[in-house]
C-alpha cells in the first residue's frame, strides 16, 4: 500500500530522534490488515492469542503450532509491516538448541522479522544464540505472562527499589545479549524511563508509562473485544463487542421477524426461466 516497511535500524533511529514507536497485536488476517492500514509501526502476533482467541485462562497452553499458524495469516496481510513473532512457553525454555530452532521456524514458516521472548538475565544465553543465528530478538521483562505463576498473578512489577534494581540488571543483561529492543510490561514509569535512558537500544512500554520510546497495546482490549478483563494500563478506543452483540441480535430478530432476507439480499432467475420451468413442472 506504498507504505515501507521499517527495519530495525529505522526503528533505532526513531528512538535516537525521539518519535515514539507504536505497534499492537494482531492474530488474524483482517486484524492485522487493519494494523497496517491504521499506519501501525510494528505488529506482534503474541501470545496472548491464547487468552484473546482461543479462550484460555493464560498464555501457558499455547503451541508453537498455533502461533506460526497465525503469524502465517497476520503476514499475509501485512506484507509492509515490521512482525514481531512471541515464542510461546517452552518453545525456548527448554534448551538453547530448541530456542534457536523454534526462532528460526518463525523466520522460515511465518516470514517474521524477529521475535520476542519473556525474562530476564535467565534467557541471555538464549538471545545470544538466536541472535547469532542472524535473527532479530526483542526481550520482554516486568510483567512476563508464561511466569504468572512465580510472579503470583498478573502484577505490575518493579514497584520496590530492589525489584526494580533487578529489572534495570535484566534490561542491560539483555542488550548485552545482543536484543534489539526490549519491551516492559506493567512496570512503575519512573523504572521503565530509568531503563529507557540506560539502554541504548529501543525500550517499548505496554503499561509501563509515557516516556517509553513506544508503546504496545493489545488489539482485543483498543477494540473492546476481550472481555473477561480489563488491566489497568489499558484504553479502550472502542466497544466492538457491544456493537458486534446489537449487530448479531438484530440479524436474529430480523430473521424470527421475517425481515431477513429481503428481495435485495436474493438472486433473480434468468427472464423467461421461471415460466418454463413451471410449465415443465406441470408436464410432469
Ligand atoms: O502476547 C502478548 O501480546 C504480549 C504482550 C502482553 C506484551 O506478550
Amino acid at each position: 500500500m506504498g507504505k515501507k516497511k521499517l527495519t530495525r535500524w529505522d526503528l533505532q533511529k526513531m528512538k535516537e530522534s525521539g518519535e515514539k514507536a507504536v505497534w499492537i497485536t494482531a492474530y488474524d488476517y483482517w486484524n492485522a490488515s487493519f494494523a497496517e492500514k491504521a499506519g501501525m509501526d510494528m505488529i506482534l502476533v503474541g501470545d496472548s492469542l491464547g487468552m484473546c482467541v482461543y479462550g484460555y485462562e493464560s498464555t501457558v497452553p499455547v503451541t508453537m503450532e498455533q502461533c506460526i499458524y497465525h503469524s502465517e495469516a497476520v503476514r499475509r496481510a501485512a506484507k509492509n509491516t515490521f512482525i514481531v513473532g512471541d515464542m510461546p512457553f517452552l518453545s525456548y525454555q527448554i534448551s538453547i538448541e530448541n530456542a534457536v530452532l523454534n526462532a528460526g521456524r518463525f523466520h522460515k514458516e511465518a516470514a517474521v522479522d524477529a521475535i520476542k521472548l519473556e525474562g530476564g538475565k535467565r534467557v541471555c544465553p538464549q538471545i545470544r544464540a538466536i541472535t547469532d543465528g542472524g535473527m532479530l530478538v526483542m526481550g520482554h521483562i516486568g510483567l512476563t505472562p508464561q511466569s504468572s505463576g512465580q510472579l503470583g498473578g498478573f502484577k505490575a512489577q518493579g514497584r520496590t527499589a530492589d525489584a526494580a534494581f533487578e529489572l534495570i540488571e535484566d534490561a542491560k543483561a539483555i542488550q548485552k545479549a545482543g536484543a534489539f529492543s526490549v519491551l516492559v510490561e506493567a512496570v512503575p514509569p519512573e523504572v521503565c524511563n530509568i531503563i529507557r535512558k540506560t539502554l541504548t537500544i529501543p525500550v517499548y512500554s505496554i503499561g509501563a508509562g509515557i516516556d517509553a520510546d513506544g508503546q504496545l497495546m493489545i488489539s482485543s482490549d483498543v477494540a473492546g473485544v476481550f472481555q473477561a478483563f480489563t488491566p489497568k494500563f489499558v484504553k479502550k478506543y472502542e466497544n466492538l463487542a457491544d456493537k458486534t452483540i446489537k449487530a448479531f441480535s438484530d440479524y436474529r430478530d430480523d430473521v424470527k421477524e421475517g425481515k431477513f432476507p429481503a428481495l435485495e439480499h436474493t438472486y433473480k432467475m434468468v427472464d423467461g426461466e421461471l415460466d418454463k420451468l413451471i410449465t415443465n413442472l406441470k408436464k410432469g
